[in-house]
């Protein structure tokens, strides 16, 4: 029996167990638009089609950041100011903040990163691949992303488990496990002007206070140096804020997505073990299999804009301040646009995921990166194992925002 639309739930715990695909179709069928009555304040509309979330991220003008771009909650004027990175803001000041960081992330720039990140990913393996049993979430996914973000950035290497600890309690605060504050308890109110209203944020602020007072006093060629020497032509220089949201969004967007991708792309490997074997013999689908690793991985659930005008999308009467939230996870699973769209296909061609937004001002900045970060993982990884297999079922995060597995044990027979 299908399930009703009034019964449709999105809360974080609908996630726990698997993305409710079920949810999504039924809304994509019977209600591309749908108002969603939500338990923590004010309702939001569900745009869970294909074409509709290209659409809406698209628009800007009408569908705008400028009020909150990750957050659900209703934010106060005082906490958009205080919370607001580039990700929360429209053409043109966000085309100047994304100015200054554009230039490391182009494919020729992400190109040259190449060489260090097979040398990342081989001392990984050589680490992990040993034990025979391990948490490959632990090991092997939640080490690269980070350590390629601290080479960037230019902070110590040896500080990269604080700042995985700092992005999994702002970032899985939604999930009992993680040791964050729950944006809904009463407590997080004292930080309701930093991201995620979390204390680590303001504590991964601190930190970035440190880095940028010593490259103030010995610049380098790193991400950090370059923010703090910034100056436009009338001599501006980054504000305190604005340098604190886009060190903690480099931080937490450049790490905790790109792990779940490594994640999700070993999960559907183990679950199609056919496909890992022919990636094996046919290293030329890599390229294929790693897009299809990022439609089916999702691992961004969700972003939400805010409507600037009233409007109309599909018949339904959008006002003015309403927020508007597309499902990334529902319009790479349309099967308008994606034949078959459960079933993982390393040869799936074309494949024009919303993974990391599309067409819009704040596509994503690292997509280069975090796709050659997986493609690399599982070129190094497949010629040294002739199976992985699971010990034990992975546990997910509680969470709508982020697709992401915590831990997943598993067994691998070296080649
Ligand atoms: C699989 C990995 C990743 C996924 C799924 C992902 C997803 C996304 C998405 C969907 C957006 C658009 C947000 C919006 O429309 O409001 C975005 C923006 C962004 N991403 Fe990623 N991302 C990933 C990896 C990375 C990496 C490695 C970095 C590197 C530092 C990064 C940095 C950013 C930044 C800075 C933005 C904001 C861009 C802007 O506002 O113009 N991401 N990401």
């Amino acid at each position: 029996m299908t399930q009703p639309l009034a019964d449709v739930y999105l809360d974080n715990d609908a996630f726990a167990e698997r993305i409710p695909h079920e949810t999504f179709t039924l809304m994509r069928h019977q209600a591309p638009v749908h108002w969603y009555d939500w338990e923590y304040g004010k309702g939001f509309w569900c745009i869970t089609r294909y074409d509709d979330v290209v659409a809406v991220l698209k628009d800007w003008r009408t569908f705008s950041s400028e009020t909150g771009a990750t957050a659900l909650e209703d934010l106060d004027p005082d906490q958009i100011e205080a919370r607001k990175s580039m990700l929360d803001t429209d053409p043109p000041k966000h085309s100047s903040l994304r100015a200054i960081v554009n230039k490391g992330f182009t494919p020729r720039a992400v190109a040259a990163y190449e060489q260090l990140l097979r040398d990342l990913t081989r001392q990984i393996l050589d680490e992990s691949l040993p034990r025979g049993e391990f948490d490959f979430v632990e090991e092997v996914a939640k080490q690269l992303p980070i350590q390629v973000l601290c080479r960037i950035l230019g902070v110590p290497l040896s500080d990269d488990e604080r700042l995985i600890a700092w992005g999994d309690k702002m970032i899985g605060n939604t999930d009992p496990d993680l040791g964050g504050l729950h944006p809904a308890s009463p407590e997080s109110a004292k930080y309701r002007l930093y991201p995620f209203r979390s204390p680590y944020a303001m504590e991964l602020y601190n930190y970035g206070h440190e880095i940028a007072r010593e490259r103030r006093e010995h610049p380098t060629d790193d991400l950090v140096s370059k923010l703090v020497m910034w100056e436009d032509e009338d001599g501006n220089r980054l504000t305190e804020q604005e340098f604190d949201t886009m060190f903690l969004l480099l931080v937490v967007a450049g790490n905790e997505t790109t792990r779940q991708s490594i994640a999700h792309g070993m999960q559907a490997l183990m679950d199609n073990p056919e496909a890992m074997q022919r990636l094996r013999e046919q290293p030329d689908l890599m390229g294929t299999a790693t897009e299809e690793i990022m439609r089916y991985s999702s691992p961004v659930i969700h972003f939400r804009r805010t409507a600037t005008s009233d409007t109309e999308l599909h018949d339904v009467r959008i006002r003015e301040g309403d927020k508007v939230v597309t499902w990334l996870v529902s319009a790479n699973y349309d099967e308008q646009q994606f034949p078959d769209p459960l079933r993982f296909d390393i040869t799936r061609k074309p494949n024009n995921h919303v993974t990391f937004g599309r067409g819009g001002p704040h596509f994503c900045l690292g997509a280069h990166l975090a796709k050659l970060e997986t493609r690399i993982m599982f070129e190094e990884l497949l010629p040294r194992v002739s199976a992985v297999e699971p010990t034990a079922p992975a546990s997910r995060m509680h969470s709508n925002f982020t697709n992401a597995y915590k831990t997943m044990p598993v067994r691998v027979t070296p080649a």
